[in-house]
């Protein structure tokens, strides 16, 4: 019998009834998409903390256990074994690949690194000292003019495809010329010979004086920062991009909107913010004040990087980022980081305290990122560009899966509770009365 639960009105005393449908793993949902219809009223859940806004088979997260699944994989067993590409190809078709899967989807994202010689000139058009992510909404959003409805369908499985490739191949080569363009350098082109990670780095790092050779531990560092990051359910860049694709835009316009929503620094601009706080801190002493800010109502300071809408435990991908810290650092003379050793005191001192403790407040994906990509020689700006790199393939491949679902042919469009003004008769300038209005504009406005 299908399950169900009943809602009572106990104004009117009538009685509605909503059917419950249980999915392959977590919480069930209650189906209220006919509420409105039913009782003429709307659900009402600003920022969406209790609201399912999807069906999906990608990624599942236990919030209260910390745990983290791709198509049933955990993220533990994918930062260990596998690489991004492979982690990219698992989340866009379901499966992990076979060795000639793998070496045909990688030759693709090799073969496709390369940006249109036009798109170099829009980078000129950014002041030099632009933040990178403001560049990133720019380009990948002008991608939309060099892939556009003229010449792809996007809702076919061929048009979709090239969407995918291509923002998976060039996202590392937008984001290495943003970050070049604001050092002055030349840029870099991509590397046919190197795999995605190396070639990032070569990006990155390399000068036509010379080029750049990562280490393993580098490579590897970043290999699994982009794993880490690849997708996280209905977070909101990735809601973002499904708002976006819902109308049946552009899918590099989507994007677009993507990178816009994660630069705040309540989702993926957390990372920059968290290296910010650490060098304000400056050392030990300095944590209690920063603690007692944090808990202070009075005060917007929170501590970044801790805390999280669904995990209420660890970040299971914190713990796997924290131990590819220190091993990097051994590489890299952990001295030389002081920020991963007053980041672990604050982490201490915080999991200890009773507001943290009670709030349920852990570190989250982007406490100790920061730390890694400092390692590999990136200033804070390109923290969250790096972010942006990486959850590409679950922006695209939720965009991906809500497209394909045929029966998904609404627009997203929610309600509001609406708290203004009933209907007024409209008034002549000479009957409006001359008391002050609250202010309406700020004290200096040009
Ligand atoms: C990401 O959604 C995702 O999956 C995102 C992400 C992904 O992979 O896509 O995981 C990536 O965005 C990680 C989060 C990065 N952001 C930060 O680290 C910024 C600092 N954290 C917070 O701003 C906050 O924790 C959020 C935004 C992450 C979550 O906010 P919620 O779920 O809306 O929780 P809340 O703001 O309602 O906080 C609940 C309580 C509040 O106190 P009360 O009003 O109940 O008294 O906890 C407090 C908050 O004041 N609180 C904090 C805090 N985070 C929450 N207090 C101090 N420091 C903090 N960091």
């Amino acid at each position: 019998m299908k399950k169900k639960i009943t809602i009572i009105d106990n104004n009117s005393g009538k009685k509605f009834d909503f059917s419950v449908i249980k999915g392959s793993n977590g919480p069930s949902v209650v189906d209220l998409s006919n509420f409105y219809e039913k009782t003429g009223m709307f659900v009402y859940d600003p920022g969406f903390k209790s609201t399912a806004s999807c069906h999906s088979a990608i990624t599942f997260i236990d919030g209260e256990k910390g745990k983290l699944l791709h198509r049933g994989y955990s993220i533990e067993d994918l930062a260990k074994y596998s690489d991004y590409p492979e982690v990219c190809f698992l989340l866009l078709n379901g499966e992990l690949p076979n060795k000639e899967q793998k070496k045909k989807f990688n030759d693709i994202l090799t073969h496709h690194t390369m940006l249109h010689e036009q798109i170099q000139r829009f980078y000129s058009g950014f002041r030099r000292d632009s933040h990178p992510m403001a560049i990133m909404v720019g380009i990948v959003g002008a991608l939309s003019s060099f892939y556009s409805e003229k010449t792809h369908d996007f809702s076919s499985i061929e048009g979709k495809w090239v969407a995918v490739s291509r923002l998976l191949a060039k996202m590392p080569t937008i984001a290495a010329i943003a970050y070049k363009y604001s050092l002055g350098q030349p840029f870099i082109y991509p590397n046919n010979n190197l795999n995605y990670s190396e070639n990032f780095l070569h990006m990155l790092f390399s000068t036509p004086c010379g080029n750049f050779k990562p280490t393993k531990a580098q490579t590897d560092a970043l290999d699994k920062l982009l794993i880490l990051h690849a997708d996280h359910e209905q977070n909101a860049s990735t809601s973002t991009v499904k708002m976006a694709g819902s109308s049946g835009a552009n899918p590099f316009a989507c994007i677009a909107a993507g990178v816009a929503s994660l630069w705040g620094p309540a989702h993926g601009g957390a990372n920059e913010s968290v290296i910010r706080m650490l060098y304000e801190i400056k050392n030990e002493k300095n944590i209690a004040s920063f603690i007692k800010r944090a808990k202070d109502k009075n005060d917007p300071f929170r501590l970044m990087g801790f805390g999280h809408r669904v995990y209420k435990n660890y970040d299971p991908r914190a713990s796997v980022i924290r131990k590819y810290c220190h091993n990097l650092l051994k590489e890299l003379n952990p001295e030389n980081f002081p920020l991963l050793k007053l980041a672990t005191k604050l982490e201490d001192i915080a999991l200890n305290d009773k507001y943290f403790i009670e709030k349920k407040l852990y570190p989250n994906v982007d406490f100790y990122s920061g730390i890694i990509l400092k390692a590999l020689g990136l200033p804070e700006s390109m923290f969250t560009v790096i972010f942006a790199v990486s959850r590409t393939i679950g922006w695209i491949s939720q965009w991906k899966e809500m497209t394909d679902d045929i029966n998904k042919t609404q627009i997203s469009r929610p309600r509001q509770l609406y708290i203004g003004e009933k209907k007024r008769v409209f008034k002549k300038i000479s009957e409006r009365s001359m008391r002050k209005n609250k202010q309406m504009f700020p004290n200096e406005i040009s």
